[in-house]
């Protein structure tokens, strides 16, 4: 089965071709083509996404995008569309939705509707990037949890069975990867925020830079949510008090900022596998590529005997695989098209 995926709910215009195949249970899938157009550069320039602006750009750049993955492919005949309908920002969902919805009357393919957060659950499935290879996804996992950290999210998700999700926390205020957008921001790093602490963050640990201290909301809290704009604005208050002078400055802020969100989560993430007996941890979303986050996963996994599944770096962030993938799974979800509409918040 080949299906075309599209993702529109953020800032990401993605699209990409993919031929699932079955054999013994098992499902592989072979990316035949794979392109996003990425708006970061407007992000950097206006230090975040305007709704009204990324709608304009998916405008532009869905049928540019769609031109150059139909030649890639050779006009290969697709079976179904996977496409985003939330969460998201509505306007942008639309622009995708209006076009797929041209797209399956011209080539008279059903849509499968996805919902971007089981995109990002199911993203690390697939254990590897590479284009035209046939590649075996991971088995779905019986007794798993999720964690999905994005710019927008920030949930803990028991997995009951594919497709029957149950949020068990999430974060109250601002999500883990808006903190760290945002206290780059306070910092002067570029947008986004994530990749630029998390460097920084590196260096301080390496070199034992450890004088700060900032709060761990949250961490005692017995349940499964977070907080993080106290996190935020502890950074804001230090700034604030201790203007920034140098680099090593920021080296300082950053690696405690980094170490105090990453404690909160794996503590959480602790007491959910102890308490639901999991074996699998699906991680998911754009702070996913965070390389501090993953040690400590790593490193808390082998000492209680449970399974990580990492996505790859190159669908950690917004990708239309990941909803090609889904789409797959949900191949039932095929609607008649007419009454698909965009849901900007959409719950898993
Ligand atoms: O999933 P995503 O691409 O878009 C949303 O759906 O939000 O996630 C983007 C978020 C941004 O907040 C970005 O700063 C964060 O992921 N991010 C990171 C890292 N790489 C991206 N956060 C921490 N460490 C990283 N290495
Ligand atoms: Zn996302």
């Amino acid at each position: 089965m080949i299906i075309l995926g599209i993702e529109t709910s953020c800032d990401d215009t993605a699209l990409c071709v993919v031929e699932f195949t079955e054999e013994n249970g098992k499902i592989s899938c072979n990316i035949l083509a794979n392109a996003v157009s990425s708006q970061t550069e407007l992000g950097i320039e206006y230090g975040g996404v305007f709704p009204a602006m990324a709608k304009q750009e998916h405008i532009k750049n869905l049928p540019i995008v769609y031109d150059y993955i139909t030649k890639e492919t050779n006009n290969i005949e697709i079976d179904a569309i996977a496409l985003t309908f939330g969460p998201g920002l509505e306007p942008c969902l639309w622009t995708g939705i209006t076009f797929a919805k041209e797209l399956s009357d011209k080539l008279n393919v059903p849509i499968i509707p996805v919902n971007h957060m089981e995109g990002h659950l199911l993203s690390s499935l697939l254990p590897e990037f590479a284009v035209d290879k046939k590649i075996v996804l991971k088995d779905f996992p019986d007794n798993a949890i999720s964690l999905l950290v994005s710019g927008g999210h920030t949930q803990i998700i028991k997995i009951n069975k594919l497709g029957d999700y149950e949020i068990i926390g999430e974060t109250l205020d601002d999500a883990v990867g808006e903190a760290f957008d945002k206290v780059a921001r306070m910092m002067d790093l570029p947008y986004p925020g994530g990749p630029a602490i998390s460097k920084l963050a590196e260096i301080g640990r390496s070199a034992g830079i450890s004088q700060l201290k900032f709060p761990r909301p949250m961490l005692h809290s017995k349940d499964y949510n977070f907080s993080f704009s106290g996190l935020k604005t502890a950074v804001l208050y230090h700034i604030r008090d201790n203007p920034i002078k140098s680099d090593e400055d920021k080296v300082a802020i950053a690696r405690e900022f980094e170490d105090a969100a990453i404690e909160v989560i794996i503590k959480k993430i602790m007491q959910a596998i102890e308490e639901f007996g999991s074996t699998h941890l699906l991680l998911g979303g754009g702070v996913a590529a965070n390389k501090y986050l993953q040690s400590e996963l790593a490193r808390v996994s082998n000492e209680n005997g449970f399974i990580v599944y990492y996505p790859v770096r190159e669908i950690t962030g917004d990708n239309a695989l990941m909803i090609a993938i889904a789409g797959y799974f949900h191949q039932d979800k095929k609607n008649s098209h007419q009454d698909l509409k965009a849901d900007g918040n959409l719950k898993l």
